[in-house]
């Protein structure tokens, strides 16, 4: 079938089930309440829905243990909700994709529990392994989640490949039959008309012939051996060559440790294997270290000199050549606004950092809750966080280090319900919430969004709009300017005709701002800004705190 790569006039809306909306009032997201929802997904202006795990799991990781691949959880509604929701969302013209993670399952899968009894055909579904002669774990890889990479197994009497959490055990992606599988779910879900796949941890499917010890890497042992393994591009093209490629669908494949230029070796349009291009994006990590090295645990200083080389780096490496993901928040990093932004202009910052990524190019995501500029939450003990890979972080630091470093890095600051209202619960649900919900979601809510016309809501409107309208924003070069600045990141697209120019400051201070030689305020037009006053010379202004302003030359 013909790839039409629909997914270029898109932009994506990321549902986090279980905080999205609860519909039946047990305290739990859920579909019912998601098909709520579509009008107000619609009236963002995006076209496209990510939803992560919806399956059946026990939930040791929020859906992304996954005991049953072609089913709904009952939780979230069941298959016949699912369904109701995406005919709902193919109604408002808004694709669904959905979450794809196969470089493991739960440990209560079928053929888990098949496999560890040395169940055929499940006997090598998983990666399995003796101990060494000296009683000592098959090889010294880590876990990213829980300690060492190894779990013995009782039944079996042999030790599991864990690269996540304990019940997470990997799957062996070399057995052909394994791959059968892969190609069966994704059958499943094209079949019943999903129109595609974010692909979780996907470069991690195949693993060094071997399974050598890491005597190169002090932390994360072993990920040289398993991230963009030696069979990855294999795997994917058969893939795409058997199932993918007889729809129109689109693939996101996350990759951590992901350069612009690896990244061509499986999405490149001009150089595409042969069944077509492995995927057709990248999930990127390089834009989420703005303020941290390799991982949110590592946190360093913000640095938007940092931030712009990774944001320029993936514009400018692939232009032209492949398409970016574009994204700022997700379910596996705190919110950007306390990020990259500040609490204290919270507004002014949510809508400057929309700006400096949406008229990039690329297909952008937004995460539910960044479209109102939610921040991070702030719980007093360490036994409020749920989330399994916080509460396995850094366990030797004293608590209130320990605390400190969990507000800044958790992924549990982004998975709090959605503020929908100023109500009880914040209207996220009639009942007492599954989890805590951000204190501020009196002032930080949707309806108090819709009713102020200079919400962060109302301006991510506004820009969705404008880049829809603007082919410039689809096709345009890219140029940046003021490289060395630490205090502005300011980019032209251009077609050649015109120029569309996003002047971005993230300080907390008033800046003067020199506009780049060969442009003239009097000849551009002001599309939009974050601020009501907007002082000029000719080619020079004072910006206010976060300032955004996009000219049309
Ligand atoms: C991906 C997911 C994350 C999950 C992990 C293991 O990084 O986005 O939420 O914990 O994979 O599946
Ligand atoms: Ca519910």
């Amino acid at each position: 079938m013909e790839r039409t790569r629909w997914y270029k006039d898109s932009v994506f809306y990321q549902i986090w089930p279980r905080s999205f909306k609860d519909g039946n009032g047990d305290g739990m997201g859920d579909l019912l309440g998601v098909y709520e929802k579509l009008d107000y997904i619609k009236s963002l202006g995006v076209d496209g829905i990510w939803f992560s795990p919806l399956y059946p799991s026990p939930g040791v990781d929020c859906g992304y243990d996954i005991s049953d691949y072609m089913d709904i959880a009952q939780e979230f509604g069941g298959m016949e909700a699912f369904k109701k929701v995406l005919d709902g969302a193919h109604e408002r013209g808004i694709r669904v994709i959905m979450d794809l993670v196969v470089n493991h399952t739960s440990d209560e899968h079928e053929w888990f529990q098949k496999s560890r009894q040395r169940i055929d055909p499940y006997t090598d579904y998983y990666i399995w392994r003796p101990a060494k002669p000296d009683g000592s774990l098959p090889n010294n890889w880590d876990s990213m989640f829980e300690g060492k990479a190894w779990q013995w197994d009782e039944a079996r009497g042999e030790y599991y490949l864990h690269l996540f959490a304990i019940r997470q055990p990997d799957l062996n992606m070399d057995n052909p039959l394994v791959r059968e599988e892969v190609k069966k779910i994704l059958k499943f879900w094209l079949d019943l008309g999903v129109d595609g796949f974010r692909e979780d941890v996907i470069t991690f499917i195949s693993k060094k012939e071997g399974l050598p010890d890491d005597h190169l890497y002090p932390a994360s042992k072993g990920i040289r051996f398993y991230n963009h393994g030696p069979h990855i591009h294999e795997y994917l093209q058969e893939f795409r060559r058997d199932v993918l490629s007889k729809y129109d669908c689109m693939t996101l494949a996350e990759a951590p440790l992901v350069s612009p230029e690896m990244a061509l070796s499986y999405i490149s349009e001009e150089d595409p294997g042969p069944n077509g291009s492995d995927i057709d994006m990248m999930i990127q990590f390089q834009c989420m270290t703005g303020d941290c090295f390799l991982t949110d645990y590592m946190p360093l200083k913000f640095s938007l000199r940092r931030l712009k080389k990774a944001f320029t780096s993936w514009q400018e490496g692939l232009l032209g050549k492949a398409w970016n993901m574009l994204y700022l928040e997700n379910h596996d990093h705190p919110r950007v606004v306390s990020r990259y932004g500040s609490e204290k202009f919270r507004k002014e910052s949510a809508k400057m950092l929309a700006a400096m990524y949406l008229f990039q190019q690329g297909t952008p995501f937004i995460y539910q809750g960044q479209e109102i500029g939610m921040t991070n939450w702030y719980p007093k003990t360490i036994g409020q966080y749920e989330d399994v890979q916080t509460l396995n972080q850094k366990t030797w630091l004293p608590d209130g280090l320990r605390l400190k470093l969990y507000h800044r890095a958790s992924r549990d600051s982004a998975r709090t319900p959605m503020q929908w209202s100023a109500g009880e619960y914040a209207g996220f649900s009639t009942a007492e919430p599954w989890f805590s919900i951000n204190e501020n979601y009196k002032e930080v809510n949707v309806e108090e969004a819709e009713a102020d016309p200079d919400s962060v809501l109302n301006f991510y409107r506004r820009a969705i709009r404008l880049r829809r309208k603007l082919k410039i924003v689809k096709d345009g070069s890219f140029k940046e300017y003021d490289h060395s600045s630490g205090k502005f990141y300011t980019y032209e697209r251009s077609d050649g005709q015109h120029r569309l120019l996003v002047i971005c400051s993230f300080s907390e201070k008033e800046e003067l701002y020199k506009l780049p030689s060969g442009f003239d305020f009097s000849k551009g037009r002001l599309i939009l800004c974050n601020y009501k006053k907007v002082s000029r010379k000719a080619d020079r202004f004072t910006a206010h705190p976060y300032e955004v302003r996009v000219y049309l030359f």
